[in-house]
C-alpha cells in the first residue's frame, strides 16, 4: 500500500477549478474553468477543506507548477505534455468518449495511441490521488476523463472510500459495445464504491453491461465482484447553487443590470436567450435557424424579438470544435446580413465566459430561455434560469434529451431535431398567457429550489460513506 498524505476528502477531476492563463499584462494568472463539473463541486470542496487534483490546461511542466491554496481548497496542478493534451485529452476523452457518450452525435474515432495516452494520465492522477489522501479518506473522482482512476487508485489505496461521477450521459449499451476498451473501462469504474450518474437509466445501462461484459453478479442497483466487494450503481441528479443564483438576481446590481442589457438590445418586447459552451451537442445551430425561420415567416419581428445567443469557445483544438465555430458564425452572419436592421440584429452572438453576476442578469433579462441540446447529462443552464426567475416568469424551452428534462417537466419540451416542433414550442413559449407561465415556473421553482447542489452533494457522500470501509473517515457534504 502506498504511504498516506493529509486530506480527508480529495477530488480528482480532469481539470482543476481555475484555469491557467496569460494575462494581457503577460504575467500568469488564473481564471475560472468553464463547464458544469467546476459550478457544482467548487462549494463542497471549499466547505471540507478539500484537496483538487486536476490539470490546469496548457503544457506547463510538474515543476512549474506548486499546489497552492485558494480559499479553503488546496489545488494540486496536474501537467499534462503537449502530446498527453493531443491524445488524452483532445483525443480520447473529447474525439472518442465525448461523442459516443452523447448518441453519436459526431462519429467518435479510435485511436489506439489515444487510449494508451489516456491510461497513463489517468495512473498518473491516481498515483498522486494515492499520496494526497489521509489514511481512510474519501476520495471522490469526477467524470468520463477518469474513468481508469477508481481501479488503479483502489490497488493503491485499499483502505479509501472510493466514488466516481459521470457529469454526462452514460450511453446505451448498443453504442457503449462500440468502444474496443469497453471492458477496461467498465473495470476502472468498478474500482468505486459507489459510482453515481445523472439519471437512473443511465446506471441500469451500466449494471447490464458489467453483466454481460466483465460477467460480474448483479442484482437490481450492486455488482458483485468475486472479491467479496460490492459497487453500488445509482442516479444522483447534479443541480445547482440555487439559494445562491436567487440572491444574486434578487440583488439590486443585477436587477440593474438586467434592465441596461433590455435597453441596450433596444428594449424589444421580447427577448430569447441561449448559454453554452461551444459544442456541437448543445443544438445552438438548429436553435438559432429555428427563430430565423420564424422572422422569415412572419411570425416574430426584428426588433420586437432578439436572441442572445453567449457561447463560451470550448476545445477549439478538436476539429469538430472548429467546424461548429465557423458554421456558427457563418449562420449567424447570415442571418443577421439577411434579416436584420440598422442597429436591431436578429442575433446578438457573443463568444465569452462571463462572471456569475452578468450570467444572472442575463436570466433576468430574458423572456424566454432556449435550452435545445441533442444529448445533455443535465444542464445546469436551465436550472440557473429557473432559480433566477424568482418572480415566478420568464418561459423555459428545453430539450427532452437534457438530463434536467426529468425534473423540469413543465418546460416547453421539444425534440432538437424537430426544427418545426421546435418553432412551435418558442412561439408558445413567448405567446403563453402569463397565469400558464406563471404556473410552469412554480412547479419547476420548487424542484430547483428543494433539490440543490448541496443537497446533490449531500446525498452522494452519505451513499458512499454508508457503503465504504467501516473505518473509513466521513466527510461532512
Ligand atoms: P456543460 O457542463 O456541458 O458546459 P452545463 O449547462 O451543465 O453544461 O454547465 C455550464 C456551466 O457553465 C453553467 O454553470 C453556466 O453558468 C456556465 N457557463 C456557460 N457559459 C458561460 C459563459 N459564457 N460565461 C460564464 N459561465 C458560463
Ligand atoms: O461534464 C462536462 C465537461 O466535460 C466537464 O468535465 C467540464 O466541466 C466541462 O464539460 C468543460 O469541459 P473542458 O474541461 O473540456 O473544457
Amino acid at each position: 500500500m502506498a504511504s498516506s498524505g493529509s486530506a480527508d476528502l480529495v477530488i480528482v477531476a480532469n481539470r482543476l477549478p481555475v484555469d491557467r492563463v496569460t494575462l494581457p499584462d503577460g504575467t500568469q494568472g488564473w481564471r475560472q474553468s468553464p463547464g458544469g463539473l467546476v459550478t457544482a463541486i467548487e462549494p463542497i470542496l471549499r466547505a471540507n477543506q478539500g484537496t483538487w487534483i486536476g490539470w490546469p490546461g496548457g503544457t506547463e511542466t510538474e515543476d512549474e507548477l506548486e499546489p497552492f491554496e485558494d480559499e479553503g481548497m488546496n489545488l494540486v496542478p496536474m501537467a499534462m505534455t503537449a502530446d498527453e493534451v493531443e491524445d488524452h485529452y483532445e483525443g480520447f476523452s473529447n474525439a472518442t468518449l465525448w461523442p459516443l457518450y452523447h448518441d453519436v452525435v459526431a462519429k467518435p474515432e479510435f485511436h489506439r495511441e489515444w487510449w494508451n495516452s489516456y491510461s497513463a494520465v489517468n495512473r498518473r492522477f491516481a498515483e498522486r490521488a494515492a499520496e494526497e489522501a489521509a489514511e481512510g479518506a474519501t476520495v471522490w473522482v469526477q467524470d468520463y476523463q477518469m474513468q481508469l482512476v477508481p481501479q488503479m487508485l483502489r490497488e493503491l489505496r485499499p483502505d479509501l472510500r472510493i466514488g466516481f461521477f459521470l457529469h454526462i450521459p452514460f450511453p446505451p449499451t448498443e453504442l457503449f459495445q462500440q468502444l474496443p476498451w469497453r471492458r477496461q473501462i467498465l473495470e476502472g469504474l468498478l474500482g468505486a464504491d459507489l459510482v453515481g450518474f445523472q439519471l437512473s437509466g443511465a446506471a441500469q445501462n451500466f449494471v447490464r453491461l458489467v453483466r454481460q461484459r466483465v460477467g460480474h453478479k448483479t442484482h437490481r442497483d450492486l455488482v458483485y465482484l468475486p472479491d467479496g466487494r460490492t459497487v453500488k450503481a445509482a442516479a444522483f441528479p447534479i443541480s445547482i447553487d440555487s439559494a445562491g443564483f436567487e440572491e444574486l438576481a434578487r440583488s439590486e446590481q443585477v436587477e440593474e443590470r438586467a434592465v441596461e442589457i433590455r435597453e441596450q438590445l433596444g428594449n424589444p418586447q421580447k427577448v430569447f436567450l441561449g448559454v453554452d459552451r461551444l459544442d456541437y451537442t448543445k443544438g445552438i445551430y438548429a436553435r438559432l435557424r429555428a427563430f430565423a425561420e420564424l422572422i422569415e415567416d412572419g411570425e416574430l419581428d426584428v426588433g420586437e424579438a432578439v436572441f442572445v445567443q453567449v457561447a463560451t469557445p470550448s476545445r477549439e483544438q478538436v476539429e469538430q470544435y472548429r467546424i461548429l465555430r465557423d458554421d456558427i458564425d457563418r449562420l449567424v452572419g447570415r442571418i443577421n446580413g439577411d434579416l436584420g436592421r440598422i442597429g436591431s440584429p436578429a442575433i446578438s452572438y457573443l463568444h465569452a465566459s462571463f462572471p456569475r453576476e452578468e450570467m444572472a442578469a442575463l436570466y433576468r433579462a430574458a423572456d424566454v430561455m432556449v435550452v435545445t441540446p441533442f444529448r445533455d447529462g443535465m444542464n445546469l443552464v436551465a436550472k440557473e434560469y429557473v432559480a433566477c426567475r424568482f418572480d415566478n416568469d420568464g418561459a423555459l424551452v428545453l430539450s427532452e434529451f437534457a438530463g434536467a428534462a426529468e425534473e423540469l417537466r413543465q418546460a416547453w419540451q421539444i425534440n432538437p431535431y424537430d426544427i418545426n416542433g421546435m418553432k412551435s414550442a418558442l412561439l408558445d413559449a413567448c405567446r403563453a398567457e402569463p397565469r400558464d407561465v406563471t404556473r410552469r415556473m412554480k412547479a419547476m421553482r420548487k424542484q430547483v429550489m428543494e433539490h440543490d447542489v448541496a443537497a446533490w452533494a449531500d446525498s452522494f457522500l452519505a451513499e458512499l460513506g454508508s457503503l465504504g470501509k467501516a473505518h473509513g473517515k466521513s466527510v461532512r457534504p
